[in-house]
C-alpha cells in the first residue's frame, strides 16, 4: 500500500540547517563537500575530521550517522559515480531501509556530486525511485499497525537545477503508481479480490482517461467464450472479461495489446490442488494484475500510443456445476478443447482472450503473462519469467528491455513438436500434454489461439510473488513486469 510520501526539490536558501531533521550528505569516496562547511560552522563539528576518522571509506551503502546538539546528519556513500542507473535505485532502497530504521519523518538529501547536470538528474532521480519503490508495505488487514507514526512522510532534495529533475520525478510517480497498484492486487486475499471486484478496481482507472468495456457472461456466451466460461463454472463468483483502452495516439489506427490472466483463486476445480499446492493460488491474478499495473502507469505518463489491456476474471472452484475432466467446449476460435485435466485452466482463459483482442483490435503485437504452470519455477526459479514468442525481434526486444530493468526473462524454445503433445483424439486440442516440458507446451497450446499475429507470452509464475527481501523489495507481491510493460508501449517498439 502506497503511503504518502511526498518529494520536493528545494535550493540552499530553503535548507534549515538548524531544524531537528536528518540532513543526508551523500558522499563520494570521502571527497568533501562544501555544504559540509555550512553544517560546520553551526554545530562545530568538523566533518571532514569524521570521515578521514572513519574506519571505513564510505563506499556503496556504507553510512554514519551524526548526531550534534542541533541535529543530525547522515554520511551515506555512494561509491564512485560510475554505476548503473539500476545501482542507484538499490541504493536508494538502502536508504530507505536505514531512515525507517531511524524513525526521522523529514528529510534532506544533499548532494554535491562532481558530476554532469545529467548525471546528477539520474542519480538523485533513480535514488529516489529506489527510495519509494522499498517503501512499500501491506498493512491494510493490520488493525493495529495501519498508521505507523514513524514512517517517513517528507524528502526534501538540494538541487540548483529543478526542471529535468522534476519531469523525471513526475514519471518514477507514475511508474509507481502502477507498480504499488499491480502490488496490492495481488496481495488482495481471494475472498475481497472476487472477478467482480477485480472488475470494480479497474473501473477506478476511468478517472485517469482509460475506456473500460465489461464484458459479462452473456456478452461471453454470444461471443461463445466456452474456453473461458468453462472455469469460472464451478464458482459461485460470475466470469469476466474487461477491455482497458489508452488512446494515446488518437490519429493512428495501430495498436499494442496486452492480456492477463485472472483467476482470481485457483482450487485446480474438480482436478482439486494438494493443501500445500492451493495455499499460493490467490496470485494466480498476477499476470491480470501486471497488465492494469501497466496501464495504470501508461495512462498517468500519457505514454503517446494506444494501448489495449484485456484481462480474463474467473475463480476455478470444485462444485456440482463444475466443468469435469473428460468434457469438450468450443473457444471463440472453433476450435475444440477437450479438458482433461481442470487446473490446467489458464490456458482455457487465454485462448479466448487472446483470440478476442487478436480478432477485434488487430494489434501489432501482442503480449500475454500468466502465472500458467508450475514447472517454469522448477526451469528458472523465482528469478526469470519464461519467454515464449513466435517473433525473434519481439522476444529479443523484450528480452533486452528486461535486462536493463530487471524483469528478467529467459526464452525458450517453441519447436513444432511440443504442439503436437497437445493434440486430442476427439477434440482439435486437449488442454494437458505430458508431464514433461509442460511449460513450452503450455505455451503451444496458446499459439493455436494467435494465428500470424506477432505474439509474446510470459509465463510469470515465478516472479509475481518472492519472499527475499531485496535492496528494493520488502518481500510478497513483487510488482514485476509492470515496469517491462510500461518501458515497451514508451520506448515506440515498432511504432
Ligand atoms: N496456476 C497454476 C500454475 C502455478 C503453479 C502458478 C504454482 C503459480 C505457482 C496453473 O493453473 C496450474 O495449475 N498449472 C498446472 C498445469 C498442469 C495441470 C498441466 C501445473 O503447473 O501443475
Ligand atoms: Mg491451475
Ligand atoms: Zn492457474
Amino acid at each position: 500500500m502506497g503511503f504518502i510520501l511526498k518529494f520536493s526539490i528545494i535550493n540552499s536558501k530553503n535548507i534549515s540547517w538548524e531544524s531537528d531533521q536528518l540532513l543526508v550528505f551523500l558522499v563520494e569516496n570521502n571527497r568533501p563537500s562544501q555544504y559540509f562547511k555550512k553544517w560546520q560552522s553551526l554545530t562545530g563539528n568538523n566533518i571532514n575530521n569524521i570521515i578521514e576518522n572513519a574506519s571505513f571509506s564510505f563506499k556503496f551503502g556504507q553510512d554514519l550517522l551524526v548526531r550534534s546538539s542541533k541535529n543530525s546528519i547522515l554520511l551515506f556513500g555512494y561509491g564512485e559515480t560510475r554505476k548503473t542507473s539500476l545501482d542507484y535505485e538499490k541504493l536508494g532502497g538502502i536508504l530507505f531501509s536505514k531512515i525507517d530504521k531511524l524513525g526521522f519523518k523529514e528529510i534532506t538529501i544533499i548532494s554535491n556530486l562532481e558530476v554532469s547536470e545529467n548525471k546528477q538528474n539520474i542519480i538523485i532521480s533513480k535514488l529516489l525511485l529506489g527510495f519509494k519503490l522499498k517503501s512499500y508495505s501491506f498493512l491494510k488487514y493490520k488493525e493495529k499497525n495501519k498508521i505507523n507514526s514513524k514512517k517517513i512522510e517528507y524528502v526534501k532534495v538540494l538541487k540548483k537545477e529543478k526542471k529535468i529533475l522534476e519531469q523525471q520525478l513526475y514519471l518514477n510517480d507514475n511508474l509507481i503508481s502502477g507498480i504499488f497498484f499491480s502490488k496490492d492486487l495481488t496481495f488482495e486475499p481471494p475472498n475481497f479480490l472476487t472477478p467482480q471486484e477485480f472488475v470494480n478496481q479497474i473501473t477506478s482507472l476511468e478517472k485517469i482517461g482509460i475506456e473500460i468495456e465489461v464484458l459479462n457472461e452473456k456478452n461471453m456466451v454470444e461471443l461463445g467464450m466456452h474456453a473461458l466460461l468453462g472455469v469460472g463454472r464451478g464458482s459461485a463468483e460470475k466470469s469476466y472479461l474487461v477491455v482497458m483502452k489508452w488512446n494515446g495516439s488518437p490519429n493512428s489506427k495501430k495498436n499494442i495489446a496486452y492480456v492477463g490472466k485472472g483467476v482470481c483463486f485457483d482450487s485446480g476445480g474438480l482436478s482439486l490442488k494438494t493443501p500445500r499446492g492451493m495455499i499460493d493460488m490467490k496470485e494466480d491474478m498476477g499476470g491480470a494484475g501486471i497488465v492494469v499495473g501497466a496501464m495504470k502507469a501508461i495512462a498517468l505518463q500519457k505514454v503517446k500510443r494506444n494501448v489495449i489491456g484485456v484481462v480474463g476474471l474467473v475463480e476455478n472452484m470444485p462444485s456440482s456445476n463444475a466443468q469435469r475432466p473428460g468434457d469438450i467446449v468450443k473457444s471463440m476460435s472453433g476450435k475444440t478443447i477437450e479438458i482433461l485435466n481442470t487446473d490446467a485452466e489458464g490456458r482455457l482463459v487465454l485462448a479466448d482472450a487472446l483470440y478476442y483482442t487478436i480478432k477485434k483490435f488487430k494489434p501489432d503485437f501482442v503480449i500475454d503473462l500468466a502465472t500458467l504452470t508450475g514447472a517454469i519455477i522448477s526451469a528458472l526459479g523465482k528469478e526469470r519469467a519464461g519467454l515464449f514468442s513466435n517473433d525473434e525481434n519481439l522476444s529479443d526486444y523484450i528480452f533486452q528491455t528486461g535486462e536493463k530493468i530487471e524483469n528478467l526473462v529467459w526464452k525458450m524454445p517453441m519447436d513444432k513438436i511440443y504442439g503436437q503433445k497437445m493434440l486430442s483424439k476427439i477434440a482439435d486440442l486437449k488442454n494437458i500434454g505430458t508431464p514433461e516440458g509442460s511449460s513450452i507446451q503450455a505455451a503451444a497450446f496458446l499459439q493455436n489461439f494467435v494465428g500470424r499475429t506477432s505474439w509474446a507470452h510470459l509465463d510469470v509464475a515465478g516472479v509475481v510473488w518472492s519472499d527475499r527481501v531485496s535492496e528494493t523489495h520488502s518481500g510478497g507481491a513483487t510488482g514485476w513486469g509492470v515496469r517491462l510493460l510500461f518501458e515497451i508501449a514508451k520506448n515506440n517498439y515498432r511504432f
